[in-house]
């Protein structure tokens, strides 16, 4: 056995010492035998010890554990403790690290875990309005910048991309996922996988990413956070897998389970979902974390009765890591010894770990990531010019009527109102990361900064939004009462050619554990906007948000509205290039905007119903009070220019399994400004083993075209696109007819069909 322990410490040390990054990389392609060779040296307890994770209570995110910060600290020194979370700084990982490396027995290096959701120092938007862009070079190079950001600050592994697609506008974690569509949300899934983790994990530019919640979360149901999901294999295979599916793919080093239950077994103690589908299945070799004391949380959810039986469910069922639920470290070694969880199953747990950990090349070098030079060499002017240009390409342009936007030469005054308006913290969002509080560009700001000298620009907040502090965890009050800024506003508004109204929602209002069941303009916004329009038409109100909101009247009466959510650092001057036209909008909604509430969850891909269509009489599948679509479906997105779609064709009308069908459409740009158009393609299943939506997005693409110019926009088809989680309970494709659609959003299409032979 000593003899095998300085074997073993010999190859540890021959890892540590090579430190250049060279040899970090061709150590990557011995993984597994390095995995191998240190996993026979641990002892049943230091494996443990690699599948727990602590807080390292700076910034708390959830309930943090009793043990108190001494605790923690040698159980650091005795190699049982794995990773850490919201550790910040180069000099707090170093001496968290250093902790590890000096005293335990295998020093094996601490992984650094940490939300960075939408940047770390600069922000960008939040993910919600980061994918109404579309664009995925532009969200991968975010992610990139991000990654960096971390790494120059120690933290070496992000809880993101958060993938979860959700149709429901009153869940307040819909600005942190990619909205309700599933094939958008899996192709900004690899996107931002490969913006973090680069070419090469051990890069110390890169870090590791997690594709969470694994899985459902986004269905809690009534929009409630952390709710119980019913939904069925259909549902899970077809609408909610895909996106980690595609991450798994591309690599994603690590997978966060989630806190819900669903159909009856909560996620976390889930071995269907983590350990047949995610890995026999899926093939994938990375690591599990539980998401915040979810391990012991399956004890209020009925499902265990004590933390030891929670530990024996969850390491059964595949997840790898607790974090900060203190089941594993106070159960699993006498679980094993007990034989209620196997030594395999703790050693794939481990050697999944491990993997990562070789990957990150912390063996190689524990102190990669606590580099201070790194931030130094980071130019922050040059990242909030790329927040600055992902910021702009993320506004949705719902309503410009009378073409009052652009502002035109003749608008000389200018009335900037709303609880919004100079906000320099809301942009911000939720899921900050290190974004200083009060650091984004106001739009009040972004407009002085833009507009010519020639206008006139007068301000009036007219109301607040929230009242008294603001934080991560408290709930925000809203201001429903105070109305006295009213008149100043109302004063200003009427002198002015135009008013630009900022309303929406405080940074707080979205996020973790901030569902709603009104998601109207909270507060006094509402009626702040009704008085102003009373004196004003000319409005142009600019929502910052993270949900979709409900804003029928606004739709009605106002004549031009621009979605600009929560932008980020940059966020006024990115509203400022949309509103003054020196960014023609070009963003489209990943989430459809309900006409009410009641509607929601409200998603374009439905399926049809056996009675789908609206009859004379009130025995269809609608309501009584409203109309059953959106008010701005997904897609949806107008341009200062116009583009007309015409001449849909297939190059064939029959297609064999291996062959595959050329879908083109031509596209006029028919306005007289340059424009960016997102052109969507979209397949319906007439008849199949199960039902299927009436449509689903299968490719988009972006077309920049001059006034005056048109282009021909060609898909290709496969019959890879056709398949789904069929009746068989496999994936694959059903011989029969299809329906293509091409058009600028989910609702404006036309269409051509094709049948599939086999
Ligand atoms: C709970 C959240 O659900 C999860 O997304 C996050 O990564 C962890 N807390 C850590 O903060």
């Amino acid at each position: 056995m000593k003899k095998l322990n300085l074997l073993g410490f010999f190859l540890l040390s021959c890892f540590i010492a090579s430190a250049q990054e060279s040899t970090i990389k061709s150590s990557v392609r011995n993984v597994e035998t390095k995995v191998d060779s240190v996993l026979a040296l641990m002892t049943l307890e230091e494996k443990v010890g690699q599948l727990v994770q602590y807080n390292g209570s700076w910034d708390l995110t959830g309930p943090a554990s009793e043990m108190n910060s001494k605790e923690k600290e040698e159980n650091l020194k005795n190699g049982k403790v794995g990773a850490m979370l919201n550790v910040l700084s180069v000099e707090a990982t170093a001496e968290a690290q250093r902790l590890v490396m000096e005293n335990s027995r295998l020093k094996i290096p601490l992984m650094f875990g940490y939300d960075v959701i939408h940047g770390y120092t600069t922000i960008f938007p939040v993910p919600l309005a980061e994918t109404a862009s579309w664009d995925l070079e532009a969200m991968r190079k975010s992610a990139e910048i991000a990654a960096l950001e971390s790494a120059a600050n120690g933290v070496n592994w992000t809880f993101s991309p958060m993938i979860d697609v959700s149709r429901d506008a009153r869940w307040g974690r819909i600005m942190e996922g990619s909205g309700e569509d599933t094939y958008l949300t899996a192709k900004v899934a690899v996107a931002k996988v490969e913006g973090y983790q680069g070419n090469d994990l051990a890069n110390s530019r890169s870090i590791a990413a997690t594709a969470k919640h694994f899985a459902g979360y986004g269905f809690g149901e009534a929009g409630r956070d952390y709710n119980t999901v019913h939904i069925g294999e259909n549902e899970l295979h077809n609408t909610i897998l895909p996106p980690f599916k595609a991450a798994a793919e591309a690599g994603v080093a690590t997978f966060m389970n989630a806190f819900n239950d669903i159909d009856g077994t909560p996620a976390t103690g889930h071995k269907i979902l983590q350990r047949d589908i995610l890995k026999r299945d899926w093939d994938w070799d990375g690591f599990v974390v539980s998401d915040w004391g979810s391990i012991p949380e399956m004890i209020p959810h009925g499902f265990a009765k004590d933390k030891m039986q929670a530990a024996e469910i969850a390491l059964n069922a595949g997840s790898d890591m607790d974090m900060e639920g203190g089941a594993y470290e106070s159960s699993l070694v006498e679980l094993v010894e007990n034989e209620k969880v196997s030594l395999d199953y703790i050693d794939d747990a481990v050697k999944r770990v491990l993997r990562v950990k070789f990957k990150l090349g912390l063996f190689d070098d524990p102190y990669l990531y606590a580099n201070p030079a790194l931030l130094e060499q980071i130019s922050f002017e040059d990242h909030k010019e790329l927040a600055r240009d992902v910021a702009k390409k993320s506004i949705v342009l719902l309503k410009n009527e009378g073409d009052l936007l652009p502002l035109k030469d003749e608008v000389k005054n200018i009335a900037v109102i709303g609880p919004l308006a100079d906000d320099k913290d809301t942009p911000i969002g939720n899921w900050r990361a290190q974004g200083e509080a009060n650091s984004a560009v106001s739009l009040l700001e972004g407009l002085k900064n833009n507009a010519g000298k020639n206008v006139n620009i007068t301000y009036a907040k007219g109301a607040d939004l929230g009242v008294g502090e603001r934080s991560f965890l408290m709930p925000l009050e809203i201001n429903k009462t105070d109305k006295s800024g009213f008149e100043e506003a109302i004063n200003t508004a009427s002198k002015a050619d135009m008013v630009i109204m900022a309303l929406g929602e405080d940074a707080f209002q979205t996020g973790e554990g901030r569902s709603q069941v009104n998601i109207g303009l909270a507060g006094v916004q509402q009626e702040l906007l009704e008085e102003i329009y009373k004196v004003n038409q000319n409005i142009v109100l600019v929502l910052i948000n993270g949900r979709p909101l409900e804003i029928t009247w606004a739709s009605e009466n106002i004549p031009a509205i621009v979605e600009a959510w929560q932008l980020g650092s940059e966020s006024g001057n990115a509203i400022a290039d949309v509103l003054l036209g020196n960014y023609n909008p070009s963003g489209k909604l990943p989430v459809s905007f309900p006409r009410a509430v009641g509607q929601e969850p409200l998603y374009y891909n439905q399926k049809s119903t056996g009675r789908p269509s609206n009859p004379e009489h009130v025995t269809y599948s609608g309501y009584t009070d409203e109309k059953k679509d959106a008010l701005y479906p997904f897609g949806f997105g107008l341009s200062y220019t116009n583009f007309e779609y015409s001449d849909l064709q297939l190059s064939s009308e029959e297609m064999n399994p291996d062959g595959n069908s050329q879908a083109s459409i031509t596209l006029k740009n028919t306005g007289d400004v340059e424009g960016k158009e997102i052109v969507q393609l979209y397949l319906r299943d007439l008849v199949a083993s199960t039902t299927r939506p009436v449509i689903e997005l299968k490719g988009f693409e972006a077309v920049n075209l001059a006034p005056g110019a048109s282009k021909t926009v060609t898909f290709e088809i496969n019959e890879e696109m056709l398949q789904f989680y069929t009746a068989n309970r496999k994936w694959e494709s059903e011989a029969g007819e299809f329906e293509v659609f091409i058009g600028g959003n989910s609702r404006d299409l036309q269409k051509v069909k094709f049948s599939l032979k086999k």
